[in-house]
């Protein structure tokens, strides 16, 4: 269901600022437990992440360097991660005493890490394996859609913030 929103969503959006901004309200507003939503784009040259379009509270952790917190760790594993309870996690940066549990899904063009969706729940315990292969079906879908698009609008993003 998300994932034909979000489909439909990006045949009918040309401007790839307003398909990432417009994806993370679906997300949002259609997934239960899903109370914040953003992506962060990888800044290879600098190792740090750069703070996307997103749907939630707004927060501090707009440039994260590689390895820090969760986002930074999969900056560098290149692999995704779901913390289930944040409190027990010994590298992860708060955003809100609200947040329980956490979910970040690489996002991959052409084989390349070139950013990540992370989804924030103020539910321990709210994420699995099929939010994650959800996650990542969206990820392929918006970097077939925009492609080489996505590294212009990110070297874009890291001379903003
Ligand atoms: N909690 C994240 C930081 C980003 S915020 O959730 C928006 C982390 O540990 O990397």
């Amino acid at each position: 269901m998300i994932s034909q929103k979000i489909k439909e969503l990006l045949e009918s959006t040309t401007e790839l600022s307003k398909a990432l901004k417009a994806s993370t309200q679906i997300i949002h507003q259609n997934l239960e437990f899903y109370d914040w939503v953003g992506f962060y784009f990888m800044n290879h040259k600098d190792q740090t992440l750069h703070l996307g379009p997103y749907t939630g509270a707004t927060t501090d952790h707009t440039v994260i360097p590689f390895g820090k917190g969760i986002c930074g760790q999969v900056a560098t594993t290149g692999n995704s991660y779901i913390a289930a309870d944040v409190n027990q996690e010994s590298n992860y940066i708060a955003c809100s005493i609200d947040v329980k549990s956490e979910i970040v899904v690489p996002m991959y063009f052409k084989g390349k890490l070139i950013g990540q969706i992370d989804i924030d729940s103020h539910k321990t315990k709210a994420f699995s394996a099929e939010d994650e292969y959800l996650l990542s079906e969206v990820c392929k879908l918006i970097t077939s859609k925009f492609g080489t698009e996505l590294e212009i609008y990110a070297q874009q993003l890291f001379n903003t913030n």
